[in-house]
């Protein structure tokens, strides 16, 4: 892709976003216009957005900030809540109504600037304790445009926090759940292929494989700290995207590789360990149906509604955490290359993170290649 198409892109979310912050702005309560589930094509509830947001901002605040850079900072959701508890908020968006309209409720405060930046400008804005993109780099032209981004965010900041990417792992199973919101009446196994390959082919955001983070993170002397979404409703933020934190390692951060890896066997017993393979209740039915649409002849009727209603057994991550750490343990909830289901490490201690808590891509692909808007 050339640098011209990556400026046309970025120009046009620019313009998407311009229209999204319309409204006047004047109060500070957190805006989230925009912030529609693409399953139902729904605005997410109150107690969903409010969930997601606190879980955000305490992913964040872990990592104990002191300046923050946070790019594509939007309506300043997370500029809000985190503002006070920090020395200098730089915050930049591609969208000047955005930017005025933070300008407007935050610049006042001391140690605050707001700049209409794109996320490949920021070489001169650090030094930074935390880089934040938080759910931004979907709207990236391409995977070269985010390692390019990368570099220079590595170079300003201590630590990259990119929160809600959105998982290639798990894509078709997410469009799997709207086709069953969205279907007109019964379908073949073959049109559900053809209509999965037709909206990869459109598909407009990039996608990424939690390896590609991996790869990145060894590239620049940092280990990738991968985990799922923290929260408990069963959104498709908290179901198919994930948070990933580029951090220099040290010995606050636990090695799984130190632990005993075990397979799920269908019980959690409370001890340090790395339990792997664990169903996820609210992705085994998505991900179960996708491997039943792939593998009945195309002519099979198929209906995707009643597919994604099967019961699955496992345990929800947010679950696992609470009983893990009832238990006096710390526990994180991490992807596994196997679909529908995830590791979990456990460990005594306190720690601040996880290393590698992920395979790199391999053989696997990294990211999509997102198609360019008409
Ligand atoms: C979904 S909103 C997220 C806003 C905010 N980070 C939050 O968590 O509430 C995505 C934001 O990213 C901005 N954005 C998209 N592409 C960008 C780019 N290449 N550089 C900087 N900002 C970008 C958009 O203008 C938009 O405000």
């Amino acid at each position: 892709m050339t640098v011209d198409v990556e400026t046309r892109i970025v120009s046009q979310w620019a313009t998407i976003y311009d229209a999204v912050y319309t409204t006047d702005g004047s109060s500070d309560e957190p805006d989230f216009a925009g912030w529609r589930s693409s399953i139902t094509g729904e605005n997410y509830t109150e107690a969903e957005t409010a969930e997601w947001l606190d879980g955000t901002v305490a992913e964040i605040r872990a990592l104990r900030p002191r300046r923050v850079l946070d790019v594509g900072a939007g309506s300043g959701l997370v500029v809000r809540e985190l503002l006070s508890t920090v020395d200098e908020y730089v915050a930049v968006d591609i969208s000047a109504t955005a930017v005025e309209r933070m300008s407007r409720t935050y610049g006042s405060r001391p140690g605050t600037r707001f700049l209409v930046r794109a996320a490949d400008e920021i070489a001169d804005l650090g030094p930074a304790d935390v880089v934040v993109f938080n759910s931004v780099i979907h709207h990236f032209p391409g995977v070269e445009y985010l390692r390019r981004v990368i570099d220079r965010a590595t170079s300003v900041g201590r630590t990259v926090f990119l929160g809600d990417v959105h998982s290639l792992p798990l894509r078709d199973a997410l469009r799997l759940c709207a086709l069953a919101v969205r279907a007109p009446g019964p379908l073949t196994a073959g049109q559900v292929r053809g209509w999965l390959d037709n909206q990869n082919a459109r598909e407009r955001e990039l996608i990424l494989d939690p390896g590609f983070f991996v790869d990145v993170a060894a590239e620049h002397g940092l280990v990738a700290d991968v985990r799922l979404k923290p929260g408990r409703h069963g959104t498709e933020m908290n179901l198919f995207r994930y948070d990933v934190r580029l951090r220099p390692p040290t010995d606050r951060l636990l090695d799984p590789a130190s632990l005993r890896r075990t397979p799920w066997r269908g019980a959690v017993e409370f001890v340090p360990q790395v339990l792997t393979g664990i169903p996820h209740p609210g992705l085994l039915p998505s991900v179960r149906a996708l491997e039943t649409v792939r593998t009945l002849d195309p002519s099979a009727p198929v209906d995707v509604a009643g597919l994604l209603t099967e019961p699955a057994e496992g345990i929800a991550p947010a679950d696992l955490r609470a009983d893990v750490e009832r238990h006096g343990l710390t526990c994180y909830c991490v992807p596994s290359t196997e679909p529908g289901r995830y590791d979990a490490v456990i460990a005594e201690g306190r720690w601040d993170g996880v290393t590698r808590t992920s395979d790199p891509a391999g053989d696997r692909p990294a990211a999509n290649r997102p198609a360019l808007q008409h």
